[in-house]
């Protein structure tokens, strides 16, 4: 049995009280800790002391939801008393749901094998336990090989090759579903980061720098940033075309559930003349995209969804994340396990935008005129 854990407490409630709840509600279910595989709560609780050490104990990666993603969960427990406390009339309930659930939507209300644990210590503070079922079919493991081997220089390669490249990159996806509290081997993250050490630049240039988020509070104020965005960009879309309704019904990302969130960060200038005398700012822009391809082809290589995330003001991500002067923030990364791969763009899949086919984006000789492709 794989289970998600959604866990709820009263301020200051200690890590001792929170594992008895956790050990209590186990039993309850059946199930063991070696059975979790997600672990979430409200975000409010992101700097909550008891809950970060029971999670470091176990090596357990919480996910942290909003209170308005928890709201609109329906859970066979509300509470009017919750809600006035927190936004929401379920924390430990709807997360546990929210975090057994697949494609961003939650798991039924039936997948609840413990409905709401509740332990008051004996220093007074409640702890509350819900536990879902993950189904076995949302519970990918990945493919984790980190040896990109030693290259010899040389043409190496033949037609295997040639063909696992080209089914990688028809593969690749931008994701937005990931697997809620799943975690992401540092072995590979480090194969990751070493692909996108190996893109091409400008000169040499290497403008750009990435960030691993690893502070879940951080993390939880970057996914409220972005939320904001998310609503800004509803609003231009609704007055630009008439469409701010249906893009809020698009998930667009995930960077509360992803294993892993990197910000990439274009640096400072540092002058570099060579291939930048005329488009300066464009080609140290493409050299930063060129590398994070390669870090996205290769988290596909390991079975990783990676989503780009551009929903973001620039001035507030700088400021969160100590970017000095001249440097600017590009984007987010979110990377980990998914519970599939969309077969298409998902834009495309959800009828939001036609891809063109490539004959119309290539030509031959001049602009407009049909290249033979193939021929
Ligand atoms: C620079 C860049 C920024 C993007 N920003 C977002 C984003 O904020 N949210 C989102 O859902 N997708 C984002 N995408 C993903 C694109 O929508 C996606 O790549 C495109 O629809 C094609 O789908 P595919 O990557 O699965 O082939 C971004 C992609 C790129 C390259």
């Amino acid at each position: 049995m794989k289970i998600a854990l959604g866990l709820g407490c009263d301020r200051g409630t200690p890590a001792a009280t929170l594992a008895q709840a956790v050990d209590e509600a186990l039993a309850q279910a059946g199930a063991t800790l070696a059975d979790v595989v997600a672990v979430a709560s409200i975000d409010l609780k992101v700097d909550e002391a008891g809950m970060r050490e029971l999670a470091a104990q176990h090596r357990w990666r919480v996910c942290y939801y909003s209170a308005a993603q928890l709201a609109a969960v329906p859970v066979p427990n509300p509470s009017e008393v919750v809600r006035q406390y927190t936004g929401t009339p379920s924390v430990s309930e709807a997360a546990a749901l929210l975090a057994a659930g697949q494609g961003g939507a939650p798991a039924p209300v039936a997948a609840l094998r413990v409905e709401k644990h509740k332990l008051r210590g004996p220093d007074g503070k409640n702890a509350t336990v819900s536990i879902a079922e993950i189904p076995e079919t949302t519970v990918e493991k990945p493919v984790f090989d980190s040896n990109f081997g030693d290259l010899p220089s040389g043409p190496i390669f033949g037609d295997a090759e040639q063909q696992a490249l080209q089914r990688i990159m028809a593969a690749r996806r931008d994701m937005r579903h990931f697997t809620p509290g799943a975690a992401l081997d540092p072995a590979v993250l480090a194969a990751l980061l070493q692909a996108a050490h190996q893109g091409p630049s400008v000169g040499l240039m290497q403008p750009w720098r990435l960030i691993h988020v690893r502070d879940d509070a951080l993390r939880v104020q970057i996914a409220q940033l972005v939320d904001r965005e998310r609503q800004a960009t509803a609003q231009a879309l609704e007055q630009a075309e008439g469409r701010g309704q249906p893009f809020l019904a698009l998930k667009v990302e995930g960077i509360r559930e992803a294993a892993a969130l990197l910000a990439v960060v274009q640096a400072p200038d540092d002058g570099t003349l060579f291939g930048r005398r005329t488009l300066p700012r464009e080609m140290a822009l493409l050299s930063t995209g060129c590398a994070m391809q390669n870090l996205w082809l290769a988290a596909r290589a390991h079975n990783l969804g990676l989503g780009w995330v551009s929903l973001i003001e620039p001035e507030p991500l700088a400021a969160l994340l100590h970017l000095p002067e001249g440097a600017q923030p590009l984007g987010l990364l979110c990377i980990g396990p998914v519970p599939a791969f969309y077969a298409a763009p998902m834009l495309a899949q959800v009828s939001w935008r036609t891809p063109r086919p490539l004959h119309e984006l290539c030509f031959d000789n001049r602009w407009g005129q049909e290249l033979p492709i193939g021929g």
